[in-house]
């Protein structure tokens, strides 16, 4: 397998056998491999600059039912909420006196933001930061929306494909949701100039190693700027409540490999992965990601943006997640910088 982690390291690529090989390889002298290989070439690319996002999550509420999130239209336990303009932009301000200069608006399918209501959004948080970054994670709109977000001075859109498999992607989502339309929304966001996020959930159900290859080689395809994965978590209350969560090291594994493919992409130690292991971050950190987005919501609706059960920095201060990630990445010897942090295309 080492062989296997230099060529891939090397040439960032492997034929489909071996990349599966890899993905399938759980002995663990192999996934210490893949954690130093992935570490040199992130060292190489960002030396020990880790990118910090303010997260601000505006709104629980979703028109959409996939079968594996908290916040699904059809879950009555949760306690829905929307912040105001205000209020968002006052997390902003926090957070810019924090050192934060990427802002990432996510929130549910929430049709009470209209595109006019993001659009104006952005506009201010632009007018008041002209420095900052903004990023939107507000799912799957036309492209005439993503064209009118991005002319208001949106930079950046996350949207997990969450699996390049259609069959795949059906035993996740229910209708109207499709992949086709997914992958319609991420090409339509490239196009337009955001620099943009995919991704997926590590042990979702039903995956299988052919569909992580599958995912791999639709990253490939797309060359997104950004890769967030984390593991599935368990929520009780959606269809999924039986399905085990993802795990620790499958998820490390694949942030390795993922570093190999793509050298040069923003890869976040995601807050999934911190809260299925106290120290999931900073072993993220050390198998390739470079990229941390601490909690910016205010602490009162923190509790309520529950995608997965035991969400970790929910009772936490904006300021507390900002000092306690910059210690536990000291922790670990790398550094958070106050930097917008865009993407590379070229190692430092
Ligand atoms: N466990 C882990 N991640 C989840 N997400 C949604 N529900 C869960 C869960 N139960 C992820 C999805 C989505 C992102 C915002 O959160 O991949 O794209
Ligand atoms: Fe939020 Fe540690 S990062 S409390």
């Amino acid at each position: 397998m080492k062989e296997l982690i230099d060529r891939l390291a090397q040439q960032q690529n492997l034929p489909d056998g071996e990349l599966l090989a890899l993905i399938r390889n759980t002995d663990s002298e192999t996934e210490r491999y893949l954690a130093q290989t992935a570490d040199r070439v992130r060292r190489r690319w960002y030396g020990t600059d880790v990118y910090v996002r303010g997260l601000i999550e505006f709104t629980n509420i979703c028109k959409n039912d996939c079968y594996y999130c908290g916040i699904r239209r059809s879950n009555t336990h949760a306690d829905r909420y929307r912040l105001t303009e205000e209020e968002i932009l006052r997390c902003c301000r926090a957070g810019w006196e924090l050192g934060y200069r990427t802002f990432v608006l996510q929130g549910g399918e929430d049709p009470w933001y209209t595109d006019e209501k993001i659009c104006n959004l952005v506009k201010r948080i632009k007018g008041e930061y002209p420095e900052c970054a903004v990023t939107l994670s507000i799912g799957e709109k036309s492209r005439e929306s993503y064209a009118a977000y991005r002319e208001a001075g949106a930079d950046r859109y996350l949207l997990r494909h969450e699996t390049a498999n259609e069959n795949h992607y059906r035993q996740l989502h229910p209708e109207p949701l499709s992949c086709a339309n997914r992958k319609r929304c991420l090409r339509d966001l490239k196009e337009l100039g955001y620099q943009v996020g995919a991704g997926f959930m590590v042990g979702a159900p039903y995956q299988k190693p052919e569909y992580i290859l599958e995912d791999l080689r639709f990253l490939q395809e797309l060359q997104p700027d950004m890769i967030g994965i984390g593991p599935y978590i368990t929520h009780a209350d959606t269809p999924f409540r039986d399905m085990p969560s993802g795990g620790l090291h499958e998820t490390l594994r694949l942030l390795s490999i993922l570093r190999l493919l793509f050298p040069g992409a923003l890869i976040p130690a995601t807050t999934a992965l911190g809260t299925i292991h106290p120290q999931g971050r900073e072993l993220g950190m050390k198998a390739g990601a470079n990229v941390v987005m601490p909690n910016l919501s205010p602490a009162a609706v923190r509790k309520k943006y529950e995608l997965y059960e035991n969400k970790i920095c929910t009772g936490e201060e904006a300021a507390e997640c900002r000092f306690c990630l910059e210690r536990r990445m000291e922790s670990v010897g790398y550094r958070v910088v106050v930097s917008r942090g865009d993407v590379k295309k070229q190692p430092v």
